[in-house]
């Protein structure tokens, strides 16, 4: 390995190299140029770029940046190419990826607010601003972070996955305040359509409920569930000694784009006292759009929102919500005593790593700040 110094410049000549790389990679990919995957197999792959040599001698710099980048970006996935559909990743927008180099450079975790200060003043707007659209939050400012009346809250996660998981554990809390402590009843069922993103049955099975916990809703031919029935199937779970805490909506599915009937499924759940899921990972944002907000009505009367913007808001991977109608279920998805703590003090808690599954944590917000401060529909 070469040893020493590095220069002054090293820095700024190396990221000069890999913006003006990067520029060209996006430009010829938006022009087709290239193919939007080429399916090389994983073992040349590994050959052609040299990572062996690469990791066990180092010495990559300036000079040498394109012997490592160019296959690299070649056999990449050319999201940028106008061919590309695949997989719900979005072409980012230009001010996600500075959000990206940006934290890149400060790299201020955010468990604790002196980690971060502007990282999670920032990621408490960008959830205001989400919990606005979804009809909880009722502040003047979006700067509000006090305990204000009608206000929820919500946390940014690396994806949906983390998002369901923490929606199924504040379900878990509201319905069983003694399962942090104790651990999971051995009973309980969701009320789900077979069309679910599999997270929330993993979600179900890391909650120590199994995934046979899920009870398949029933569906209309396009596999949207069909709320006038759900009755029979509640039924059906109490007869198999069941307690059914939760039910989980698709807006979308991951593989139709179709919406379930939220409004609908809310009266069953406020009749039976469930808590209502709606998992917006793809098709949350709809919410910003006049044309098809109405897919989501009723979204404020349910309990939480799984909200991706990674998927339609153009930010990079990964940049997921989950949202609370009740501010106290983010910090009960946790641990019931610490969220009392939390809340009956009148002053916020600004420590994210309180109320998140993860620890150390990126600063997610600043990539949806920077889409939004540039203007979401301006091209990269
Ligand atoms: C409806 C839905 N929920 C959850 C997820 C999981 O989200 P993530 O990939 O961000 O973990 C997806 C992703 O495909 C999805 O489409």
């Amino acid at each position: 390995m070469k040893s020493g110094v590095p220069s002054p410049s090293a820095f700024s000549d190396l990221a000069s190299r890999v913006v003006a790389t990067l520029e060209q990679y996006r430009q010829d990919s938006q022009k087709g140029n290239e193919k939007v995957l080429r399916n090389t197999a994983a073992g040349p792959l590994a050959h052609m770029l040299d990572l062996e040599k690469w990791i066990r001698r180092g010495g990559l710099d300036h000079t040498n940046l394109e012997d490592f980048l160019t296959p690299y970006l070649d056999a990449s996935q050319h999201v940028h190419n106008p061919a590309f559909i695949g997989h719900q990743v979005a072409v980012p927008h230009r001010g996600a990826i500075m959000g990206d180099l940006i934290h890149g450079v400060t790299n201020n975790a955010m468990a604790v607010y002196e980690m971060g200060p502007s990282a999670t003043v920032v990621e408490r707007v960008i959830i205001n601003w989400m919990l606005e659209k979804a009809g909880w939050f009722s502040s003047d400012q979006l700067s509000d972070f006090s305990a204000h009346p009608g206000n929820g809250a919500g946390v940014l996660t690396h994806g949906g996955s983390l998002a369901n998981l923490t929606a199924v554990l504040a379900a878990r809390a509201a319905a069983f305040p003694h399962a942090w402590q104790d651990g999971t009843p051995d009973n309980l069922a969701i009320i789900a359509p077979a069309a679910t993103h599999y997270s929330i049955a993993r979600a179900a099975a890391i909650a120590g409920m199994g995934q046979n916990a899920i009870y398949p809703a029933p569906v209309n031919a396009l596999d949207q569930l069909r709320a006038g029935q759900l009755g029979n199937l509640y039924r059906r779970a109490c007869d198999d000694g069941k307690t059914v805490f939760m039910v989980s909506l698709n807006a979308c599915a991951t593989a139709t784009g179709l919406y379930d009937p939220i409004d609908e499924v809310a009266d069953f759940c406020a009749a039976h006292n469930l808590w209502l899921h709606v998992d917006g990972a793809h098709g949350a944002s709809a919410l910003l759009s006049d044309k098809h907000r109405h897919h989501l009505n009723g979204v404020s009367r349910a309990d939480s929102l799984t909200w991706d913007a990674h998927k339609m808001l153009r930010t990079s991977a990964l940049c997921a919500a989950i949202l609370f109608k009740d501010p106290a279920a983010l910090g009960h998805a946790f641990s019931q005593e610490g969220s009392y703590i939390f809340y009956e003090e009148n002053h916020p808690d600004l420590d994210v790593g309180r109320t998140t599954i993860e620890c150390t944590k990126a600063a997610l917000g600043a990539k949806l700040f920077m889409v939004l401060a540039i203007g979401p529909w301006a091209g990269l």
